[in-house]
């Protein structure tokens, strides 16, 4: 733990898999952390695991385009300004097992993996940048994927676009905002156990396992080490980079 605390974070899609992951370390590293997430149920759930003095949780839809300036306001009258960022939230459409091809995407599908992978992220950024300025500290972690670097294993385009967005969006914050005291860094992620990832099937895994230099797909904990390094005090000139998380997918 280095923070200068209690620092406030906001991580979304945070009810289950990566984001909740992030949500208990960041809470044990002793941040005040906004849980957000569609799932309210899942949210209560979860509420129970983590030290109710230091967490809220926030129910709100991000393929909605007012939800981010609602949870800004909710965040700040419950825990207060919040300095810290992590855009996980996002959806992978799986059709029979498998991706869809460009010619097979439909504009509804397209629009709606935009909304809630990468639009929700820019308007949760310009929700929470101003206050960030004004504290003259902030950290936005982006959560993105190999799919948006490289091939898509199981990915379609509508998902690969969304994700390769989330990198430049980083970049764009980082550029722009680093003179106030902000980072913008992303973990481009390979395939991690959570429930996104059990719509692959069990020979799809093994395949993907098999090809991996680690030989294993990677652990929720893992990518929330990583996303605790950069929301620290101490990773000040850590920014506009990009973390591939993916057990050496790249060399294989
Ligand atoms: N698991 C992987 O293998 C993998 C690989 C690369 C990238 N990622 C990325 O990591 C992030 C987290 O993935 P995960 O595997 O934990 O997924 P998950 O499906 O297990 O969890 C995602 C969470 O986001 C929430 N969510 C989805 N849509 C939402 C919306 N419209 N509004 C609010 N909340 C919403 C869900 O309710 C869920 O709690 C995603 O952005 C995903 O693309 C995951």
């Amino acid at each position: 733990m280095n923070h200068v605390s209690p620092r406030i974070a906001v991580v979304t899609g945070a009810a289950r898999g990566i984001g909740l992951a992030v949500a208990q370390r960041l809470s044990a590293d002793g941040l005040r952390v906004a849980l957000v997430d569609r799932d309210e149920a899942e949210l209560a759930k979860v509420a129970t695991m983590l030290p109710a003095a230091r967490i809220a949780c926030v129910t709100a839809d991000l393929a909605d385009p007012e939800a981010p300036r609602t949870i800004a306001q909710e965040v700040a009258r419950l825990l207060g300004t919040p300095t810290i960022l992590v855009n996980n939230a996002g959806i992978a459409p799986k059709h029979d097992g498998r991706a869809w091809s460009v010619t097979e995407t439909s504009l509804e599908e397209w629009q709606r993996v935009m909304n809630v992978n990468l639009t929700s992220a820019m308007l949760m950024c310009q929700a929470l940048l101003p206050g960030m300025q004004k504290e003259g500290f902030g950290r936005v972690v982006n959560v993105s994927s190999s799919a948006g670097r490289t091939a898509a294993v199981l990915n379609g385009p509508s998902y690969m676009c969304s994700k390769a967005g989330m990198l430049a969006l980083s970049r764009h914050v980082a550029q722009h905002y680093g003179k106030d005291g902000i980072t913008s860094n992303t973990v481009a992620l390979g395939r991690v156990i959570t429930p996104l990832a059990l719509l692959w099937t069990l020979e799809q895994e093994e395949a993907y396992n098999k090809r991996n230099p680690v030989g294993r797909s990677g652990r929720a904990e893992e990518v929330a080490d990583a996303v605790a390094y950069f929301v620290g005090e101490l990773a000040g000139f850590t920014n506009g980079t990009v973390l591939d998380i993916n057990g050496g997918a790249f060399m294989a």
